[in-house]
């Protein structure tokens, strides 16, 4: 089942007299537990498709269609409770609220989606637990090493259990050893039978992914499948 499906998206943007046209006439399905890297020279139209696909922005044109539901034209409010309750986001800059712990970072989507205390508690133990951040759970990010924030990061994406993870530059601010953990974590969540979606500009890191789609322009140049995608070895 296709869980996206756009439909001739364009995105134009209003610049004083000029009109930028970051994506022009994008068309894609992407099904259920794929796991797809995005790729493209700087200005190609890469954060604007990942906005417009975490709900987090709209089309200037086109359909898109989320789980069946189409979102292309949707209010702010109605488009923040479909992105709440589907989409986990990842940042190259991790986003982590710096005063608070671990386990506070990742309880906080759950605060936001009324779950009560009891459950929420439960859930974000989980969620570190299985990212391996049991023993991390009330260290504040600057007590924690880049990897393990990005740890946190990955359990607060998690925590809802949303339908697609998209990440951007998941790995851009880490040393290429704990880019390949993360990467790992990444294939774990895959392999569980979550949607995946990241963009990288680093062709090891795309090679994890099944599937590369590569933009031009705000156009897809390509859309292929990875023959011989990296699978990260077991147990550390
Ligand atoms: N908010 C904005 N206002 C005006 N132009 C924008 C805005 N965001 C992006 N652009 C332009 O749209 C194009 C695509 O940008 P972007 O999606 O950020 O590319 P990428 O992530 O691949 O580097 C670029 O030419 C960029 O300058
Ligand atoms: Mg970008």
């Amino acid at each position: 089942m296709n869980i996206i499906n756009l439909e001739n998206i364009t995105k134009i943007y209003q610049v004083g007299s000029e009109e930028v046209h970051a994506l022009d006439g994008v068309s894609l399905k992407i099904d259920r537990n794929e796991y797809v890297a995005i790729m493209g020279p700087s200005g190609s139209g890469k954060s604007t498709l990942m906005n417009i696909l975490g709900c987090l922005d709209t089309p200037t044109e086109g359909k898109y269609d989320l789980k069946g539901t189409d979102v292309s034209d949707m209010s702010d409010n109605a488009l923040a409770e479909v992105r709440n309750r589907e989409i986990g986001f990842v940042f190259q800059t991790f986003n982590l609220l710096p005063r608070a712990t671990s386990f506070h970072n990742v309880e906080l989507p759950l605060i936001y989606a009324g779950i009560p205390a009891a459950r929420r508690h439960e859930m974000a133990e989980v969620a570190l637990s299985s990212v391996g951040l049991k023993d991390r759970m009330l260290h504040k990010p600057s007590e924690l090493s880049g990897g393990q924030r990005q740890r946190v990061a990955v359990a607060r994406a998690l925590v809802i259990g949303p339908s697609i993870i998209l990440a951007d530059e998941p790995t851009g601010n880490l040393d290429s050893k704990t880019g390949e953990d993360i990467m790992t974590l990444f294939h774990e969540i895959y392999e569980q039978g979550n949607t995946i979606i990241l963009v990288t500009h680093e062709e090891y890191i795309a090679n994890h992914a099944k599937r590369v789609i590569r933009l031009l322009d705000g156009k897809v140049e390509s859309d292929k499948q990875v023959a011989n995608h990296t699978v990260p070895a077991r147990g550390k």
